[in-house]
């Protein structure tokens, strides 16, 4: 087992990353304070691995709650039922929510624990690719809203992540290389080696080799503590996480949310983002192929399934945006990316008709 920590004064915490975690008791149970656990996981990933989080919890008031899967369901309402179930259950302010599942289990059950009672206990034990490397770790919780991909959200930290790889074992191929996206954003936005070691080891990672695996949750969820430590609520440099996000969340909400997957639309936002660096003239044409055959041989889109006009109205609702004026994450080399507003709207257009494609997947 590899353990990493999060470096956030009385807030840091660290994240276990290995096999056979989850029936791990000595690693829970230090993080549940008190006998109220409450755990919640989706129709999806409750049936695999429920009774083996539950197992070591005969000595608690512990109760479950199972939500419908998929980005869809990540609402208010969706996040509701756990508020439900916890007063229900007379939970009190020292009780810890654990979140079993996806992105989208721990962004609302993070969330729920952000809300109830002004804030309680939460552990994040993520079960996809993309929770493992990104999603868990850093304390982003939220919902969706009709108009806007995570629009309503805290940011509110988890006081361990357990990191599973064995539970990828059960993923689907799909939600495996949609991870993908992500792990190649860390790469991207920081680290230019990695880049290329993924490149090199791609089939390897798409065989789900165990060491290769651990390599990239590893290096990936570093980053993200390297850079949520030095900017928890993202005043600078932690938007850069957000490469490809602002044209991939505008994707989400434009198609319907589970239409593409988060990390698909996040590739083709890689893609795009990489594509408008290149016309500004920051990166190279040989790096926009190396980025674009990468996402491709992952298995990912790499083109935009929605016009200009409406990608252009649906950026324009973006976290990242101030004063009504769109920032977005562009690229200066593979390795390395900045914040900027500064860029010629005209050629952002040329990204976007380059970009544009036949619907995915066919
Ligand atoms: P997801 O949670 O929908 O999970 C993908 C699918 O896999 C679901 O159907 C789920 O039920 C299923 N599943 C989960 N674990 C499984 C397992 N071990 N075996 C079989 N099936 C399993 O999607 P995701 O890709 O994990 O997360 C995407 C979400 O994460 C998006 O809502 C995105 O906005 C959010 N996100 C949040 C952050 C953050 O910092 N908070 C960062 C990145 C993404
Ligand atoms: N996934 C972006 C962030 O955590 O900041």
């Amino acid at each position: 087992m590899k353990t990493l920590r999060l470096e956030l004064g009385p807030r840091s915490y660290p994240i276990f990353i290995g096999a056979g975690l989850i029936d791990k008791h000595a690693l829970l149970t230090p993080y549940l304070p008190t006998a109220q656990v409450m755990i919640v996981s989706n129709e999806a990933v409750a049936p695999l691995y429920l009774a083996r989080v539950t197992a070591h919890l005969n000595d608690y008031d512990a109760g479950s709650v199972t939500l419908p899967d998929g980005e869809k369901y990540k609402t208010l309402e969706t996040m509701n039922r756990i508020i439900t179930a916890l007063l229900e259950r007379r939970f009190d302010r020292c009780c810890t929510l654990i979140a079993l599942g996806g992105g989208v289990v721990g962004d609302i059950t993070g969330f729920a624990a952000a809300c109830y009672q002004r804030g309680v206990n939460f552990v994040q034990i993520p079960t996809t690719l993309l929770s493992q490397v990104d999603s868990s770790v850093g304390g982003k919780t939220g919902v969706n809203h009709r108009l806007g991909k995570n629009m309503i959200g805290a940011f509110h930290q988890p006081r361990c992540v357990i990191a599973d790889i064995d539970t990828l074992a059960t993923l689907h191929p799909r939600e495996f290389r949609a991870g993908l996206a992500e792990v190649i954003k860390y790469g991207l936005i920081h680290d230019g080696d990695f880049f290329a070691w993924l490149e090199n080891h791609l089939p390897r990672l798409l065989e789900r080799d165990p060491a290769a695996l651990s390599y990239v949750i590893e290096r990936s969820c570093a980053i993200k503590a390297e850079i949520v430590a030095a900017d928890e609520r993202e005043y600078g440099m932690r938007a850069l996480l957000n490469l490809g996000h602002t044209f991939g969340h505008a994707i989400e909400t434009g198609l319907g949310y589970g239409v593409w997957l988060h990390g698909e639309a996040v590739a083709a936002g890689l893609s795009m983002a990489a594509d408008l660096s290149v016309r500004l003239g920051w990166l190279g044409e040989d790096e926009l192929r190396r980025i674009e055959s990468l996402l491709r041989q992952a298995g990912l889109p790499v083109r935009c399934p929605l016009s200009t006009d409406r990608m252009l109205r649906l950026m324009a609702v973006d976290k990242k945006a101030l004063d009504g004026a769109l920032r977005l994450v562009l690229l200066e080399k593979i390795g390395q990316a900045v914040v900027t507003g500064d860029y010629d709207r005209g050629r952002l257009r040329h990204t976007l008709a380059a970009c544009r494609a036949e619907p995915f997947p066919a």
